[in-house]
C-alpha cells in the first residue's frame, strides 16, 4: 500500500440548524471583515437571513457579493476579485451551489496571490494559502465544500478547467439540510444523482482505499434510501438530512479517491450541449458502470447492497449487476432523462464527444476499467439510445430546462 492522503475541510458542522454557529465560527477566526460570496438567486429566497442573522448576533456585517453567475467563467472569477481586493476582508463566506463555492475557494486565494488566476489552471499551481472561508452548501450536493478543486468554464475554448491545490480547502464548511428544504424537484434531482456518482465513482476508482470505501458506502446508503422522497416531497426533513449527509460523505470519498470516466465522459456534454453536471452524470452512470462492472465484481457487489439491493442467493456476477439495474432505476425513477438524444444530442456528434472525453486522462486513469476513444464511443453509443427506447417521465421536460 503506498501512501495516502486524506484531506477535507478544518472543520464540519453538521446537523440541523448547525448554520447558526457560523457566528461562532466566525469569531474563533478572529474575522473582522467579511463578504459573502453567492448567486442573485440564492439571495432572493431570503436563504442569507440564515447567515446574517448569527453573524450580526456576534456583531459580525458581512458585505453581500451576488455576482456568481452558474458555471462560471473565469471572467467572473476576475471580476469578483477586483472588487474584493484592497478592501481588508478577512473572511470570505460562500453560500449556495458547488458554483458559488468553487468561486469562494478560490476567491480567497486570488487575494493572496499575485498571479493571473489562469496560471492556477492544474494541479497545485496555487503559491500561498487564501484568507480562511467558510462554506455553507445551499444543495446536496457537488460536495465542493470538502473538496480542493474547483471548475470553471473556459470561454477561450468551452472546455471546464479545474484548479486543483489543498489550498482551496475552506477553513469551515457547515452542512444544514434545513438550507435545501426549498431546491425544487428537478436541481434536488440531479444534484442527489451526481453525490450518488461521486460515491459510487470513489469507491470503485483506483485510488480508493480504507479511508474512502466506508465513507463512500455510507454516502450510497444514504442517497440511495432517500433521493426519491427528497424529490417528490421536498418537505421531507428526514430525506434531506440524509441527502446532505450523504452529498457531505460522498464529497469526502471524491475529494480524496478521485472520480472515474462517468465525470470524463460527462464533461463534454456539458461543455458541448449545456446539460446540467448531475444530469449528465446520472444519464452516463448505467452505460458506464455496465462496462466497469467486470473489473471489480466484489465492490459492485457491495454498492448493491448499500443500494438496499436484496442479493442473497445471488452469484457475485449476478449481485454485481444488480448494482447497475439499481442505480438505473433510481436514475429513472428521479425523472433524469435516460439517453443521449432527449438531451439534444445526435448520433453524428458522438465521434467528438469521444475524442474529447478521452483527453480527460486524469479521470480516465482513475477509472476501475481502462478505456480508449474506441471504447468510450462504444458507451456513448448505447448512451445514445435507439427510436421509441427513451423513458419519459413527467419530470424530463423540466430536467431538460
Ligand atoms: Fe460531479
Amino acid at each position: 500500500m503506498g501512501i495516502a492522503y486524506f484531506r477535507t475541510a478544518g472543520t464540519l458542522l453538521t446537523g440541523t440548524g448547525s448554520v447558526t454557529a457560523i457566528g461562532e465560527q466566525a469569531v474563533l477566526l478572529k474575522a473582522s471583515k467579511v463578504a459573502l460570496i453567492t448567486d442573485k438567486i440564492i439571495r432572493e429566497t431570503g436563504l442569507l437571513s440564515k447567515v446574517m442573522t448569527p453573524l450580526a448576533a456576534v456583531g459580525l456585517q458581512a458585505d453581500i457579493i451576488d455576482d456568481v453567475v452558474p458555471e462560471p467563467p473565469f471572467e467572473n472569477l476576475e471580476m469578483l476579485a477586483a472588487k474584493l481586493t484592497g478592501k481588508g476582508y478577512d473572511l470570505l463566506i460562500g453560500v449556495g451551489g458547488g458554483s458559488a463555492l468553487d468561486v469562494t475557494k478560490v476567491l480567497a486565494v486570488m487575494l493572496t496571490n499575485d498571479e493571473d488566476v489562469r496560471e492556477f489552471i492544474g494541479i497545485e499551481k496555487v503559491k500561498k494559502p487564501g484568507i480562511p472561508t467558510i462554506l455553507v452548501p445551499t444543495t446536496a450536493g457537488t460536495g465542493s465544500e470538502v473538496t480542493y478543486n474547483a471548475i470553471f468554464t473556459d470561454t477561450r475554448d468551452s472546455v471546464k478547467k479545474g484548479i486543483v491545490s489543498p489550498y482551496l480547502l475552506p477553513t469551515v464548511a457547515i452542512v444544514d439540510a434545513e438550507l435545501t428544504l426549498t431546491v425544487p424537484p428537478t436541481v434536488t434531482a440531479a444534484t442527489g444523482m451526481d453525490a450518488l456518482v461521486h460515491a459510487v465513482e470513489s469507491y470503485t476508482a483506483i485510488r480508493a482505499g480504507e479511508l474512502t470505501d466506508g465513507i463512500a458506502l455510507q454516502a450510497i446508503k444514504l442517497i440511495s434510501r432517500s433521493l426519491r422522497r427528497a424529490v417528490y416531497n421536498g418537505n421531507d426533513l428526514k430525506a434531506r438530512e440524509d441527502m446532505s449527509m450523504g452529498s457531505l460523505l460522498a464529497g469526502i470519498s471524491l475529494g480524496n479517491a478521485g472520480v472515474g470516466a462517468v465525470h470524463a465522459l460527462a464533461y463534454p456534454l456539458g461543455g458541448k450541449f449545456n446539460v446540467p453536471h448531475g444530469v449528465a452524470n446520472s444519464l452516463l452512470l448505467p452505460f458506464v458502470m455496465k462496462y466497469n462492472v467486470v473489473a471489480d465484481l466484489e465492490k459492485f457487489a457491495e454498492v448493491a447492497k448499500a443500494m438496499g439491493e436484496n442479493v442473497s442467493g445471488l452469484s457475485l456476477r449476478e449481485a454485481a449487476e444488480r448494482a447497475v439495474t439499481a442505480l438505473a432505476q433510481l436514475s429513472q425513477d428521479v425523472g433524469i432523462p435516460s439517453n443521449l438524444k432527449e438531451v439534444g444530442v445526435q448520433a453524428t456528434d458522438l465521434p467528438a464527444l469521444a475524442e474529447e472525453a478521452s483527453k480527460v486522462d486524469r479521470l480516465l486513469q482513475n477509472n476501475p476499467r481502462w478505456l480508449t476513444a474506441n471504447e468510450i464511443l462504444k458507451i456513448y453509443d448505447e448512451a445514445y439510445g435507439e427510436e421509441g427506447e427513451s423513458v419519459n417521465s413527467p419530470m424530463s421536460e423540466e430536467v431538460h430546462a
